[in-house]
């Protein structure tokens, strides 16, 4: 029997969810870039509002840390409309999906993160909610189960996936209000959402050290949130103001190189460069080298290093430019 029963979900680490949320654009002109998705957006919520109907259902898709929950956030403020939170990791049982949906109130969004984590029986739940408003739920085992159908509130539905690919077609299909891939951000996107981020923390930071974070925070505004925080730390224990030089110590302590290099790329070019002579080598070879997962590599890591044209995908596997074997090879 599917049991019925609110509960709280929770979504992200405390940690993350405090920094994104402390320095999150509250209003859509704070919200720097992404022109095209938000000309879209700004049209669809437009109609939405004039028709006095929630928008159909939107998909974000696009690597960590480029603003879809913030979308999600601005979206929801934007119609003056609850914002109900949860991922396709908290939703495991029918159940949970069915409490979620029969708590909404008319107009209500529902932003589901990670959504491509949802399992199948849940996903076949979801299609009758997202098309038509109804929710079908069997009640009791065996020859005595019958199914009840409820309505429900109208509704719009945001899902946000770093992996598309995983999403079933199905699921994809039933985003009719769109979906939208975000953008890496360009260097003086970067720039400007640092320097709105040091007002909220109610700083400052000159152009040429908001620069020079913009240009080592691999496009990503979380990234450069992040080492803003850090700068402001070491300027406060110090006792100094934040500037260039600042940014250079500060991200120097953290082992962020010029080229915006961290820890673990520095670790995968170094075994590509040192342990496999430049490569070719699979994916699979590359993870157990260095004792990261194959899916952040493929996610988080490559993605930057490809864009600054340090590896290379090839058919027999990945390869470090010229440019990483003059830097890395020891
Ligand atoms: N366009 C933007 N303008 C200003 N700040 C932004 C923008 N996009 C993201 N940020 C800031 O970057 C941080 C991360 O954004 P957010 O949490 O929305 O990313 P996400 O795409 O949901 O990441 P994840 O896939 O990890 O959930 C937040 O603090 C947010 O305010
Ligand atoms: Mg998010």
């Amino acid at each position: 029997m599917t049991q019925i029963e609110p509960k709280e979900i929770k979504i992200e680490s405390e940690e993350t969810r405090h920094l994104d949320s402390t320095l999150r654009p509250s209003k859509f002109s704070d919200y720097i870039g992404q022109e095209v998705i938000k000309k879209n957006l700004h049209i669809l919520l437009t109609a939405a509002k004039e028709r006095n109907s929630p928008p159909e259902h939107i998909l974000l898709y696009g690597p960590p840390g480029l603003g879809k929950t913030t979308l999600a956030h601005l979206i929801a403020k934007e119609l003056n409309a609850n914002l109900k939170l949860s991922s396709g990791p908290a939703i495991m049982k029918v159940g949970d999906l069915a409490a979620i949906l029969t708590n909404l109130t008319p107009g209500d969004i529902l932003f589901i993160d990670e959504i491509h984590r949802l399992n199948k029986m849940i996903e076949e739940v979801l299609y009758p909610a997202m098309e038509s408003g109804k929710l079908d739920i069997i009640i009791g085992k065996g020859p005595s189960a019958r199914t009840i159908q409820l309505d429900l509130p109208p509704f719009t539905l945001i899902g946000a996936t770093t992996r598309i690919s995983l999403l079933s077609s199905p699921l994809r299909s039933r985003f009719s209000g769109g979906t939208y891939r975000l953008q890496y951000y360009t260097e003086p996107e970067i720039g400007t959402i640092v320097k709105n981020s040091a007002k909220i923390l109610g700083t400052e930071i000159p152009d040429d050290a908001a620069h020079e974070i913009a240009k080592r925070s691999r496009f990503t505004p979380r990234i450069a949130n992040y080492y803003l925080k850090r700068a402001r730390d070491y300027a406060q224990v110090h006792k100094a103001i934040i500037d260039k030089d600042v940014v250079d110590t500060s991200l120097a302590l953290l082992e962020i190189d010029e080229f915006g290099i961290g820890v673990s790329e520095r670790m995968i070019l170094d075994a590509l460069v040192n342990t496999f002579n430049g490569g070719p080598v699979g994916i699979n070879t590359l993870a157990a080298a260095t004792g990261e997962e194959e899916a952040t590599i493929e996610d988080v890591t490559e993605p930057y290093l490809i864009q600054i044209g340090m590896l290379e995908r090839t058919p027999r596997g990945r390869k470090a430019t010229e440019k990483a074997v003059k830097y890395f090879k020891k």
